[in-house]
């Protein structure tokens, strides 16, 4: 299909920060299980997964028109509505998927904060280890341990919904999350978006970033007590 029969719909911040996040997921489970001489990149790849699941919240109120929570976040009836297929398509989030997007982006948050201030009882710390108490940071490994699998669970059915839209309902999403269009058929000229706001998103991003980076520098050195 021709770039001319396609409308914008996904902007470009929110695809990067889609694929990245998904990278970075991976990278995280894959370093865990490495092993503990893998931990820096843990941290490192932790730490991306926090400010793009972070910037993408903000960008849910600062971002182009389908990003917005606003734009898809629905009540229980239009759920309802729409599981008995009296909704029509969305040319967002459905207001199922809807539902995933907030569950996702809440379980990447709480991941990576967790992290923050983990540890693995033999010689790796999140940076805020030293800010607590060691049996506050063992609880709050518990909880990163436990928001883990969370985490899986919902990731394995958000493939699972992708595979049914794209494989059986033969909807075109993941172009559209690659691409960010849809075919002009499903999008109303008035509902494209004009572009993609990229010097806003880099701005964002850089901010969470450096708050970041700012907190890390300035927590205490956290030094795991040895038996
Ligand atoms: C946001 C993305 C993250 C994901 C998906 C993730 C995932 C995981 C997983 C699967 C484990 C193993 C849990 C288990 O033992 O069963 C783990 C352990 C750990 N993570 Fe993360 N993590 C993330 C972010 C972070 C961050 C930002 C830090 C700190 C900088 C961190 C620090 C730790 C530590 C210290 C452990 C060891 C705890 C243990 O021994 O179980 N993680 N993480
Ligand atoms: C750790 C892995 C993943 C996570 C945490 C994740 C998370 C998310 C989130 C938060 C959204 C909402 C996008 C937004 O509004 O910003 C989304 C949408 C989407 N994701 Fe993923 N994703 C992951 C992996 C994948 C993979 C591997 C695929 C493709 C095979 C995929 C395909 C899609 C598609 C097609 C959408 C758009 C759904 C729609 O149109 O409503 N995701 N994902």
């Amino acid at each position: 299909m021709s770039e001319r029969h396609e409308r914008l719909v996904w902007d470009l911040p929110l695809r990067l920060t889609h694929w990245l996040i998904a990278l970075g997921v991976a990278g995280c489970f894959a370093t865990h299980y490495a092993g503990i001489e893998w931990f820096p990149w843990h941290r490192r790849l932790g730490y991306a997964v926090l400010v793009l699941a972070a910037f993408r919240i903000v960008w849910g109120f600062a971002g182009t028109r389908h990003a917005r929570f606003a734009a898809f976040l629905r009540g229980p009836r239009a759920i309802l509505a729409y599981l008995r297929g009296a909704g029509g398509d969305a040319v967002g989030h459905n207001p199922l998927g809807a539902l995933s997007v907030v569950a996702l982006l809440a379980v990447l948050v709480a991941q990576g904060a967790t992290g923050l201030f983990a540890n693995d009882e033999i010689m790796n710390a999140g940076p805020f280890y030293g800010w607590i108490d060691p049996a506050l940071s063992n609880r709050i490994t518990g909880l990163h341990r436990l928001n883990s699998e969370l985490l899986l669970v919902l990731v394995g059915l958000h493939l699972a919904a992708v595979a049914w839209y794209v494989g059986l309902r033969r909807r075109p999403l993941l172009r559209a999350m690659v691409t960010g269009r849809k075919p002009a058929t499903e999008v109303p000229e008035t509902e494209a978006i004009p572009g993609s706001r990229l010097p806003l998103a880099l701005v964002i991003v850089a901010v969470l970033a450096a708050a970041l980076a700012l907190a890390v520098a300035k927590a205490p050195e956290a030094s795991i007590a040895l038996y």
